[in-house]
């Protein structure tokens, strides 16, 4: 398999084998790793990390992934760059082009990272958009191979807001795995129409079953996977009390892992959650897509999963960008 020189701006792009052949190579990073050994595949090459939103996850991954395999990464965040205010992003993508041998982008507009694809002349890699989030997804995929053994048939169930970036890289990508995939989300947050119809197409080619439903029992009903994720995105912030309103009968909790009927489902859950009163935003809400039970039960592996993130985009820069 050659990935050399790809982007990674969606899944769309990647076929079925393509997916594989990362998820394999992050396992064998992954197990490489964990025996102390570093391959440096990317000795000598220098990345840039524009960052328009804020993160945790997908920055430390993106660092040490760099780190582990020799490349020197480069932290540019909101406000350290002229990007969309006193320079183009065609212009900012050739100029970093020149001088980078590949270039994460998480921000707003899915075109923005597009155009710096277009433009860049070396790998874009999409950390995160209002549209996608395909290295998550990858992760995602990964601790699900690691617990229940494979994706083909598996069922997915998506609850919460199912029309934000994470339900619609999941959508895309479980359709494309063959995997048993559900949106379980109220009438008003279905996804768009684009990307039902992208799905329904892949999931043609690979035999998986895609279902959109509000309807909260048979959404999760013989699911092995419960996965949810925040009910406002970053930057939908003024949307929380409306979504905290129409949200609530989609809340994670231990009866709904009951409705499923499965012996031992999982909980996965992208980070970061709101489980608890802990954190300055949750503190007079409380927890809000999962409760605090089942994120914390042996059910829940949410830190596997935020552990995959580097394991997965190292293999994505590996695979694009690697000797
Ligand atoms: N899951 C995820 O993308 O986390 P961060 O926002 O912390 O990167
Ligand atoms: N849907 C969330 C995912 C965070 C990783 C957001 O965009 O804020």
């Amino acid at each position: 398999m050659n990935l050399h020189g790809r982007h990674l701006l969606a899944l769309d792009d990647y076929t079925r084998d393509e997916i594989t052949y990362l998820l394999d190579l992050s396992a064998e990073l992954k197990r490489l790793k964990r025996s102390g050994i570093r391959p440096r595949n990317l000795e000598g090459k220098s990345i840039a990390l524009i960052f328009e939103k804020p993160s945790t996850r997908t920055r430390c991954a993106f660092v040490v992934a760099c780190v582990d395999e020799g490349a020197h990464p480069e932290y540019l965040g909101k406000g350290d760059i002229q990007l969309g205010k006193k320079e183009t992003v065609a212009d900012t993508a050739r100029v970093l082009g020149r001088m980078f041998d590949g270039i994460q982008f998480r921000g707003y507009k899915h075109e923005t990272v597009e155009q710096l694809a277009e433009y860049a002349g070396v790998p874009v890699w999409n950390g995160l958009t209002d549209k996608y989030h395909p290295t998550q997804v990858l992760a995602d995929f990964l601790t699900i191979q690691e617990h229940l053994g494979g994706l083909k048939g598996i069922g997915l169930s998506f609850v919460g807001d199912g029309r934000n970036n994470m339900a619609n890289t999941l959508l895309i990508g479980a359709a494309k795995m063959g995997m048993d995939f559900r949106i379980v989300a109220p009438k008003s947050l279905f996804p768009e129409k684009e990307i039902v119809d992208a799905g329904k197409k892949f999931a043609k080619e690979s035999g998986a079953k895609i279902t959109i439903t509000d309807d909260v029992k048979t959404g999760v009903k013989g699911a092995d996977v419960i996965y949810t994720d925040v009910w406002a995105s970053m930057g939908e912030e003024a949307e929380l009390t409306a979504r905290i309103k129409l949200l609530k009968p989609y809340q994670v909790n231990m009866s709904m892992m009951k409705a499923t009927g499965k012996t031992n489902p999982i909980f996965l859950h992208c980070l970061p959650a709101f489980h608890n009163n802990d954190t300055e935003a949750s503190k007079q809400i409380g927890p809000m897509e999962v409760t605090d039970d089942v994120f914390e039960s042996s059910m829940s592996k949410v830190f596997d999963e935020a552990e995959n993130r580097m394991h997965t985009i190292k293999a994505v820069m590996v695979a694009t960008l690697g000797r």
